[in-house]
């Protein structure tokens, strides 16, 4: 190290550990401790060090991971331990039938206590460390050999570069999965839909994708991560007695290891946990196709051994699958509120991620350009997590010769009034307006929806009835309704007219938010409804702003700005608002405050855990409009931390420090206390 001055070199290595160390609080634990722009001032400094001092730049710096020239191709690595693959169990039988198996196979008297974990939907790798430093990383390929993809691992934030320990062994092979969760997948199609690129079909593919580039700077834009879940081999350190110290060990020198995974004492625990998890599913924040379950004892692993590829020792049982294949029978176009015509596939019904599935969007034109699907084309339909069905792809060989293009109308499907593609937008729109009685209808759903003016009793069907015969064109028609008029509608009968209109009576009575929300404003949610209610305090105000003020409201850019000014502009919506009050709806100002002034303003919150009345994003907001900052991570300027259940290490940290803390029940209380329940 010629060119580093000792101060230097202490310097560098000192910001190697802070920064290894947070980078590990932020990608594994997720739970960081320092602002992003504090680690990005360190981050800096380091890179300024080895700028001046380049033998400072050592393939274990936390600067090494943004990738490295483009390599021709990836070498070959033979894995000297293979990488096996699982047998798999379709059912509770297949899996009782394979722990009778097992536990006759050992003559075992006792139960055998199992490790059971997410089956993760990625790509299975295989890291080496010597001596406690990532030098390989290579894919599992065909078992025996893999491709070396050493450089692309580098850049993924959970793999530690360096063992976390100061007695490394001497050889480590770390086996696991390489994913992309849920919403790095989303954002990448997202992106690539925007410049027109190919979207990945799903979140394995993508990571595979991410995986097999040549040029590691593309991967290191990829949200990628990876959980371990095994060890190949292991020199120069004891090895432990079961499966699960062998993860605990794996956490300790800084892996990432899955959160859910859990040991089970018998294989009826197995059978819980397969359920508990099969139930949450939809709200993991990543892909996964099953449960592993693995004997823990690792003598009794040995004992054991192998048949064929896959260990005798462990099963994978399968989820339902989030992805079938089945026909597209025909296309039609629906009409929205907003006049957006969108393509709806109609499928022949199929059995996907738990549900029937018979119809999925295709978006818009460019989806279906992109898709290159005809009617009469098979296609593969995805259903993962909480999102609406979508066909992903077409199996092109199997199309038939008699498959159709999807052509789409120049008029409206319902009101017959051209269609338009508005320049840099990707939707059609029917130019109708509100002589279009799609758009009519999809107005009233949306203005009496729970969220909007909750007029119970008012479903969709009705909508449509009212509509078709006219007795309802506008919103404020609905509070002129007579109770002959609704007894006489189809499945109406006197009883159920009255409670509606008893709902239509008690629905007069709104709050500002709901109301403005109820108003069906393009690209006015909930929340931006709740935030320019609380900013102007009145309708009057809210209508008299300009565009500049509008954009003064917190989550308000120039998009909603512009809709929002536009809408008021529009002598029609006026109309209608006026006339809704006529018709008795009405609301109570909200006394604006200005920032300072809230009752929670100065204060930085943070939140921890799950809480079961209402999600992070919610709880934010709320905290938000009460005038506190809310912080991702706790420090001596948090005033205060709510608590959910299982709360990890911010919770000790705010014990530590003394911080007031909140559970659930307390944190409601105090919404409530000050309105925002
Ligand atoms: S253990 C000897 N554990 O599933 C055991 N595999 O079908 C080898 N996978 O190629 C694998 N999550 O890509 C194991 N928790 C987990 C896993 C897991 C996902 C994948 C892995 C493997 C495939 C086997």
């Amino acid at each position: 190290m010629a060119d580093v001055s000792s101060a230097a070199y202490e310097e560098a290595m000192a910001l190697h550990e802070q920064l290894n160390y947070h980078s590990h609080q932020y990608y594994v634990l997720d739970d960081p401790v320092i602002p992003d722009a504090e680690y990005d001032r360190l981050m800096r400094r380091l890179q300024e060090l080895e700028a001046q001092h380049p033998s400072l730049k050592t393939v274990d710096s936390p600067t090494q991971r943004v990738g490295g020239a483009p390599l021709s191709g990836f070498k070959t690595v033979v894995h000297d331990v293979p990488m096996l693959s699982l047998d798999n169990a379709f059912s509770d039988e297949e899996l009782l039938d394979f722990n009778r198996r097992i536990t006759d196979r050992l003559k075992s008297k006792e139960p055998l206590t199992y490790v059971c974990e997410p089956k993760l939907d990625g790509v299975a790798v295989s890291l080496l460390y010597l001596d406690g430093l990532l030098v390989r990383g290579a894919t599992r390929g065909d078992g025996a050999t893999g491709e070396d993809i050493t450089e692309n691992v580098r850049t993924i934030h959970s793999i530690p570069l360096k063992l976390q320990t100061s007695l490394p062994p001497s050889v480590l092979e770390v086996r696991g999965e390489i994913y992309l969760p849920l919403a790095g997948f989303e954002k990448l199609n997202d992106e690539a839909r925007k410049v027109g690129e190919k979207l990945f079909v799903n979140p394995r593919n993508a990571a595979a994708g991410s995986l097999r580039q040549l040029d590691s700077k593309i991967t290191a834009t990829r949200p990628l991560e990876m959980a371990a879940y095994s060890l190949g081999q292991m020199k120069g350190v004891d090895q432990p007695q079961t499966h699960f110290e062998t993860l605990m060990l794996l956490k300790r020198w800084g892996f990432l290891v899955n959160p859910h995974v859990e040991v089970a004492d018998n294989i009826e625990s197995c059978l819980s946990y397969y359920a508990k998890m099969a139930d949450i599913r939809d709200q993991l924040p990543c892909d996964i196709d099953g449960i592993v379950y693995k004997v823990n004892d690792l003598a009794l692993q040995q004992r054991l051994g192998f048949v064929a590829r896959a260990p005798r020792w462990a099963i994978a049982r399968k989820f339902p699958a989030q992805e079938e294949m089945t026909q597209l029978l025909d296309v039609e176009f629906q009409v929205g509120r907003t006049g957006v015509v969108t393509p709806v596939a109609r499928l022949a019904p199929v059995f996907v991620g738990g549900v029937t599935v018979s119809n999925a969007t295709l978006h818009n034109q460019d989806e279906v350009t992109r898709l290159g699907i005809k009617v009469g084309d098979t296609v593969i339909v995805r259903r993962a997590g909480d999102v609406i069905p979508k066909v992903v792809s077409v199996v092109l060989e199997k199309r038939p010769a008699n498959a159709r293009d999807i052509v789409f109308p120049d008029h409206c499907p319902v009101c017959h009034s051209p269609v338009e593609r508005v320049e840099g937008e990707a939707v059609t729109r029917c130019s109708g307006g509100l002589i279009c009685s799609a758009q009519r209808k999809e107005a009233i759903k949306h203005f009496a929806s729970r969220k909007a003016l909750d007029i119970e009793g008012l479903g969709d069907k009705l909508v449509e009835q009212l509509v078709d015969q006219g007795l309802v064109s506008s919103v404020d028609d609905l509070y002129h309704l007579q109770l002959e008029q609704l007894a006489g509608l189809e499945r109406m009968g006197p009883k159920s007219a009255q409670n509606l209109l008893s709902a239509l009576s008690a629905s007069r009575e709104t709050t500002l938010p709901r109301f403005l929300y109820s108003l069906g404003i393009r690209e006015v949610g909930e929340a931006t409804a709740r935030s320019l209610a609380h900013h102007f305090g009145s309708l009057e105000s809210l209508c008299s702003s300009t565009l500049e003020e509008l954009r003064e409201v917190s989550d308000v850019g120039p998009v909603v700005a512009h809709f929002v000014h536009e809408f008021f502009q529009q002598p029609n919506n006026l109309e209608v608002i006026s006339r809704l009050r006529q018709a008795g709806v009405r609301w109570s100002d909200i006394e604006v405050q200005d920032q300072q002034s809230l009752p929670l303003s100065g204060e930085t919150w943070v939140l921890t855990g799950a809480m079961e009345s209402m999600g992070r994003a919610e709880a934010k907001e709320k905290l938000q409009h009460l005038g506190a900052k809310v912080a991702g991570s706790v420090s001596v300027k948090t005033s205060c931390v709510v608590i959910g259940a299982d709360a990890g290490s911010k919770l000790t940290k705010a014990k530590e420090l003394g911080i007031r803390l909140l559970d659930e029940a307390a944190f409601i209380e105090l919404l409530r206390a000050h309105g925002e329940l």
